[in-house]
């Protein structure tokens, strides 16, 4: 594949060459936990360095669309949909779906042709404080393109759908891309690994350590309500930071040195990584113009926490942080008894309500049933 150039743009795909005009596609798509971050981007949803991630289970989004050829009234640029999240018909997120959307016709041209029917739902509390953004963009994505195969064929194998689903997820939400392979995907061109690149994210389950492969990540939710500060305004402030070039150049850094460790299962420099990536996040936020900090006092306290359980009972459990107060706690599925106890005594009671999501690496997303 010409990865630089790839657009994917297809002007032929018309309804007046589809095998059919209606039908319905369905897929579950999990979130993610990125441990290399993607804070800064540049251009149309391009990172400003490679990012890697774990591929969660539990948390997922579910997408379902209904689509026949158009009968109701289009918008202005082109789009007839439908929008329910959880239950609600006209959901605010309906705004952002429509943009994305209209910014997919070039694409997917059929989409102006028919009505859609979009509904969504989420297996976590959408007020839990946990992105969406990863689950749902990615779910949408996959049935999107899964919705083009059934209209067209698809002369691709497995591996490429899934590519053009992860270059379709990453226009939405850069995040998301990295979200439709399991266990593990890289986004972002490094030279490392030639298959790489900017416009979508590739699978790394076959070079991933087992004991990383089954690593759990209990959710801690610190906070859940939303973020002062949105990820897209944190990326656009990335662009005045005066560290922001020498953070590019660590994060490559950085993931030299992770990805070794996740290959041979080092899970101490797995763990030092880890860390390290996340509370440089957290500092970038804090070094923006204007600055800003998302973290609360009891994040702060699991972090210590966790570290001082690690020390005394020598058990390789690290804690990452997406953009915002919430703390993903990992360790290895051999250590969950004791690190399961410790979570309910120590750390639930610094949670809200002492919530928590039990959730591990997944096996990526599930197309549904289409009856
Ligand atoms: C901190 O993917 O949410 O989770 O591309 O603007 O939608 P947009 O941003 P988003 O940013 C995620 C940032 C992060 C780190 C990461 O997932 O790599």
């Amino acid at each position: 594949m010409a990865a630089q150039s790839l657009t994917y743009t297809n002007p032929a795909l018309r309804l007046s060459e589809a095998r059919q005009t209606s039908g319905r596609v369905r897929w579950r798509s999990p979130s993610n936990i990125a441990l290399v971050k993607y804070w800064g981007k540049h251009g149309r949803q391009l990172p400003r360095n490679p990012s890697i991630s774990l591929t969660l289970e539990q948390a997922a989004t579910f997408t379902d669309i209904v689509f026949s050829p158009r009968n109701g009234s289009a918008t202005a640029t082109g789009i007839c949909l439908n929008f329910r999240f959880e239950g609600i018909d006209h959901h605010p997120f309906e705004d952002r779906v429509q943009r994305f959307l209209e910014a997919l016709l070039p694409v997917f041209p059929f989409l102006a042709e028919l009505d859609l029917h979009i509904s969504s739902r989420n297996t976590f509390p959408h007020s839990s404080g946990i992105a969406s953004s990863a689950s749902s963009m990615s779910a949408l994505a996959l049935a999107l393109c899964d919705m083009e195969r059934l209209l067209f064929g698809w002369a691709g194998t497995e591996k490429d759908f899934l590519i053009k689903a992860s270059y379709i997820a990453r226009l939405g939400s850069g995040s998301a891309c990295r979200s439709v392979f399991p266990t593990a995907a890289l986004w972002g061109r490094w030279n490392e690994l030639p298959d790489s690149s900017d416009l979508y994210a590739i699978p790394c389950e076959e070079q991933i350590h087992p004991d990383l492969a089954y690593m759990h990540d209990t959710i801690l939710l610190v906070d859940q309500g939303p973020k002062s500060v949105s990820s897209r305004a944190g990326h656009h402030l990335m662009e005045g930071n005066p560290f922001a070039p020498a953070r590019y150049d660590q994060a490559r850094e950085r993931l030299e040195t992770l990805w070794k460790a996740m290959k041979t299962g080092d899970m101490d420099t797995f763990g030092q990584i880890t860390e390290a990536e996340a509370l440089t996040l957290h500092a970038l936020m804090m070094t923006s113009m204007p600055p800003y900090m998302l973290l609360k006092p009891n994040t702060l306290a699991i972090l210590e926490a966790v570290k001082n359980f690690r020390a005394s009972e020598k058990i390789p459990v690290y804690c990452t942080l997406d953009a915002g107060p919430n703390v993903h706690v990992l360790f290895p599925d051999v250590c969950k008894t004791p690190v399961m106890a410790f979570i309910e005594s120590e750390l639930a009671p610094y949670c809200q309500q002492k919530r928590w999501i039990a959730d591990s690496v997944g096996k990526g997303p599930t197309r549904l049933d289409h009856a």
